[in-house]
Order: C-alpha cells, then structure tokens, then sequence
C-alpha cells in the first residue's frame, strides 16, 4: 500500500463513521445513513440484517475505507470541511461524530446499526425557515402505515442501542400517534427519544405515554425570545410548548429521563447561543442541550463572514465554559468555526 493510499484510508476512517452505526428511515420507507441521503427503500430488502449487510450500505462503506469515495459522500459538507483540515485530532473527531469511530466494515456490518432514526411522518404543522431543500418538499401528508409501523418496530427497536423519533416531520401530527407510542413502549429499545416542536397540546395521560416511550424528550425552539423564535417558527408558540413542558416536569418519571431543548444555529439566533443555553437549564429546567449547525446546504452559510464566525465563537467560549461548571448536564455542542 502507497503512503498515500493509507493517508487517505486513515483519512476517511477518521471522518465519518455514520455508515457503520446509524441506520435513518424516513416515512416513504426510504433509508439511508444520514439525514437527506438516500440509498434505497425497506421494501426492497427482507429484514434490517439485509439493509445493513445489503450491498448499498456495504459499498459505501468500502468507499470510505478504500478512499473511492461515494458521490453522495463526496458532495457531504461535512466531509468537505473535514478533508480541509486534513488531520482531525481525536476530540475534534469526537466533537463531530459525537464519538462514534468506524472499524473495518466487514466486521462491524454484523452487528447491526447502534442507532435508528425513524420519521414516522413528513406531516408537520409549523414550516420553520431552515427546514427547507428535501425537507421542506417532503413535508406533505405522507404518514408511515400501520404495517410499516408494526414491522419497523417488532423487527427493528428490540435490544436497538439507540432509536431517534424525528429526525424530518412532526411525530405528533401523524394521526395514528398513539398506535407509534404504544409499538414503541412494546418493542423498547435500551435508549430512545424524541424531537418535537412542542406545538401540539398532550394530555397529562398523552405525556404519561411518551414518558414510557422515551428516554429523553427534545424541544426544539432555537430561540431564547419569543420574537427570535417567531422569526424562525413562523408563529409564537412558547406558551403552548410551556405548558406541555409544566405537565411534563409534573409526571413521574423513570430514572435517568431527561428533557431539553434543541437549538439550530444561524444568524438570526447566534447571539442568543449562551443566554439561551442558562435560561434553558437555570430556568427551563432542561438536562440536555443539543446544538446544532444548519444541514441540507453549506452548514456554515449562516455564520460565513468574519463578523458572524466570530460571534459564534465567542458564544462558543462561553457555553463550553458554562458546560464544564454543570457536569450533570447534557451538552452536544459543534466545532469552533475556523
Ligand atoms: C426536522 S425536526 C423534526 C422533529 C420536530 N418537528 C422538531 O422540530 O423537533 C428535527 C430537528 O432538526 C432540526 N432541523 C430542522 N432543519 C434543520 C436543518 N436544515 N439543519 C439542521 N437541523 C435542522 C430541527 O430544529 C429539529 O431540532
Ligand atoms: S417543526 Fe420540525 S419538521 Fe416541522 S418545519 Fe420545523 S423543524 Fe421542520
């Protein structure tokens, strides 16, 4: 093997391990390894070991080990921004995939994905301004039917490290939500969450469910004020996510369950990062932050002039300060921009 060859085989271990661990299914049944990618349907495939073992996956990952990289992953922004900064160190690396590091893909393929993020529906009440590009187009009245529903989760959540509800739609504008609900509490897998808007009014024994169902429930508001997040989520809803909030800090929960807000960067928001980040655990009561940077186009678009990079820094500085002063909070937090 050339130097170069194993730089670039190093390269790209280092870079994404997203084919190796993470499994997204989408309410068309469409799969992929990451969000807007699509490598083909469930229906095409007879049980998970297929779609992971299948050769869609398996060529993508011999891409990425082999340095013949995927035209879906070349055209990867994350990537992208990786491959210019050649060597990532281990905490960067642990910065942007949250720790995951991917093995030779023949071993590891057997052991099937450590999480799944399952859109139930495309359906959504509300048309934030960063939800947009597939997204947005995707956001229709479609719904995953009920057979889907019940295969998915008998053949797929039992003994599943990690499921992720929401990664595009609204769980809670599918009409059959409780049915969701009540596959998920029967087939539990040991962690599983939920994004929502927090925008559809749940009744205290509505939440009682969802307490069951998941391990953590993530607001996503991106907004310390009302006006910023009217800007974003084209209406002022705080007081109804409160209230859904005031009967979910009522409930009785099992140990080790949390609830936070998420928080998508962009120039609107920026200087709200670190207000937001104390009011949301000071105040809010939340025990997870997620932060994250805008996908589906250049992800730096919105803080790319100097002025806005350096703002997001600096909010940066302090959150990270503040993170280490609140060990039992939960923060993701992405890369300082360069
Ligand atoms: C697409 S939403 C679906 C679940 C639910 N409707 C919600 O808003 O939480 C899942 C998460 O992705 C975030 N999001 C939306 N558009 C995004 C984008 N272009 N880039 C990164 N995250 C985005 C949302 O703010 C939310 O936290
Ligand atoms: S609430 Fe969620 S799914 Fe709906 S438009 Fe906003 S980010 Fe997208």
């Amino acid at each position: 093997m050339t130097k170069e060859t194993l730089n670039n085989k190093i390269h790209y271990l280092n870079y994404c391990g997203l084919p190796w661990n993470i499994l997204m299914i989408d309410s068309f049944g469409d799969f992929g390894p990451c969000c807007d990618k699509v490598l083909g349907n469930m229906s095409e495939y007879e049980n998970i070991s297929s779609i992971w073992n299948g050769e869609d996956l398996v060529s993508l990952r011999k891409g990425l080990v082999g340095g013949n990289v995927s035209k879906m992953c070349s055209d990867c922004v994350y990537l992208k921004q990786m491959i210019r900064k050649e060597y990532a160190s281990p905490e960067e690396i642990k910065d942007i995939w949250g720790g995951l590091r991917p093995n030779p893909p023949d071993k590891i393929c057997k052991r099937g994905p450590k999480v799944i993020t399952v859109d139930f529906t495309s359906k959504c009440n509300l048309r934030c301004i960063m939800c947009k590009g597939d997204g947005l187009e995707r956001i229709n009245n479609r719904e995953m039917d009920i057979e889907t529903i019940e295969e998915l989760s008998s053949l797929f959540f039992s003994g599943l490290e990690s499921l992720i509800v929401g990664g595009g739609g609204e769980l809670f504008c599918h009409s059959n939500y409780h049915f969701i609900l009540d596959s998920i509490i029967k087939n539990r897998p040991k962690i599983s969450s939920i994004n929502t808007n927090g925008t559809v009014s749940l009744s205290f024994d509505e939440w009682g469910k969802c307490v069951e169902a998941f391990d953590v429930v993530m607001f996503s508001i991106d907004a310390l004020n009302e006006k910023t997040y009217e800007k974003i989520r084209g209406k002022n809803h705080f007081s109804q996510i409160f209230r859904n909030i005031d009967i979910l800090r009522k409930m009785k929960k099992r140990k080790g369950f949390r609830f936070g807000f998420n928080f998508v960067i962009m120039d609107t928001n920026v200087e709200e990062m670190y207000d937001f980040t104390v009011k949301a655990v000071e105040k809010w009561g939340a025990s997870q932050i997620n932060f994250m940077h805008v996908h589906g186009h250049n992800h730096y678009s919105v803080c790319k002039n100097g002025d806005l990079s350096n703002k997001y820094n600096e909010e940066m500085k302090k959150i990270h300060r503040y993170s280490k002063t609140k060990n039992e909070i939960i923060f993701t937090l992405p890369g300082f921009i360069q």
